[in-house]
């Protein structure tokens, strides 16, 4: 096999829930179609939920039901390599050793954690408009309403999972483009600073087409765990139906050939999605000639959805029912995860001085 010569492809889910439709199409339909390409791994990120999600009993089940929705979706274990990030510790001691390299100022300015520390302090946008305002509420704040270090410090952990893989291609969403972009910093910085050439500089992935924003039920924006709008791989025939049937229309074109407003574009780009070129071109000429049902559409685009979550839902029942196979695959990956984590980390290791004696 010429494995070794393919490049590597490296992304992760954190585990904080089901994933959904938008997960679907943005990441995971795409992660299952590069896995013949691509030296390809794909991990279940437990450390990052817990710089948000604590809970020791949620943390176990979610990491199990995304890994679930994984395998579900088409992700082959004898394709890729598929893990848990905490099964291989050498991303944790990496960590330790990349944060020597980081700067805490660089941290605190990324988008994600002010937007994170501030829900954590309970502040509002407006509450820190300055850098410094917001940095002494961070200081100041009484140790029950504290900003965790683990939340500062994620981009050096995702920073570490990439490069302790010596991964090129980072398949992410926008919202993740600044960590990659500090990913990147890091690399140059540790190459730099101690004269080596140890770290490529890993690039966003977008393998084919334009990226892919799936818009929510409820009428604006994209769906998100956190924005109640989801129809989740998972739903049951009955409640996903339900949930598509209820979602935000308006009062229906007034003239001919009308635009679209938001709640409906969302509806037909979901359309467009899920259903075939046919029935999204009937109806928008129902839309374009006034003629449309909403309600029409919306059973539709639910019947097509469950064509395309039916088979992954009952899969992934099915998988979460076999500990044994969940266990299998977790052992494999791991061991084949922390083949290259060990190699890298061996080299850190040297290079920073810490040589056995
Ligand atoms: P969420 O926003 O629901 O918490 P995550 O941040 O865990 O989802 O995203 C995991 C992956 O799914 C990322 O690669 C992200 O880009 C992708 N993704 C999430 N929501 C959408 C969406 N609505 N449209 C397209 N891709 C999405
Ligand atoms: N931070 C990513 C997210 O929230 C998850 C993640 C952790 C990740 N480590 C990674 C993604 C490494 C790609 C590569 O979606």
């Amino acid at each position: 096999m010429s494995e070794n010569k393919k490049e590597i492809v490296l992304s992760g889910i954190r585990a904080t829930g089901n994933l959904h439709l938008g997960n679907y199409f943005g990441a995971l339909r795409k992660f299952v179609a590069i896995q013949d390409d691509y030296d390809c791994n794909f991990f279940v990120a437990d450390y990052h939920a817990l710089t948000t999600n604590p809970d020791p009993s949620q943390l176990h089940h979610n990491v199990k039901s995304v890994l679930a929705e994984y395998l579900a979706a088409g992700l082959d274990p004898e394709k890729s390599t598929i893990f848990v990030q905490s099964d291989v510790p050498e991303v944790a001691e990496m960590y330790l050793l990349l944060n020597m390299h980081v700067g805490i100022g660089e941290l605190m300015r990324t988008a994600a954690f002010k937007d994170k520390a501030r829900k954590a302090l309970g502040l509002s946008q407006a509450d820190d408009d300055n850098d410094e305002a917001f940095e002494k509420q961070i200081i100041g704040a009484d140790t029950n309403k504290r900003v965790n270090a683990g939340l500062l410090t994620y981009p050096t952990l995702m920073a570490v999972d990439i490069l302790i893989q010596k991964a090129t291609k980072v398949p992410v969403g926008k919202d993740q483009l600044q960590h990659l972009e500090l990913t990147r910093r890091f690399a140059r910085r540790f190459n730099a600073f101690y004269g080596v050439d140890i770290f490529p500089e890993p690039t966003d992935f977008d393998f084919g087409g334009a990226p892919i924003k799936v818009p929510g039920l409820n009428g604006s924006g994209k769906m998100g765990k956190s924005e109640g709008n989801c129809v989740y791989l998972i739903d049951e025939p009955k409640a996903l139906t339900k949930k598509v049937m209820r979602a935000v229309t308006d009062e229906g074109p007034q003239s001919p050939n009308a635009p679209m407003s938001e709640p409906i574009a969302n509806l037909f780009t979901l359309l467009e999605l899920c259903s075939t070129p046919d029935v999204v071109e009937h109806f928008r000429s129902a839309y374009a000639d006034c003629s449309i049902r909403y309600g029409d559409l919306k059973k539709q685009l639910a019947e097509d959805i469950l064509k395309i979550t039916n088979p992954i839902r009952e899969r992934i029942n099915d998988i979460l029912a076999d500990e044994a196979y969940i266990a299998k695959i977790l052992k494999n990956g791991a061991e084949r995860a922390r083949q290259r984590a060990a190699d890298t980390l061996n080299e850190v290791r040297h290079i920073m001085g810490i040589r056995k004696f």
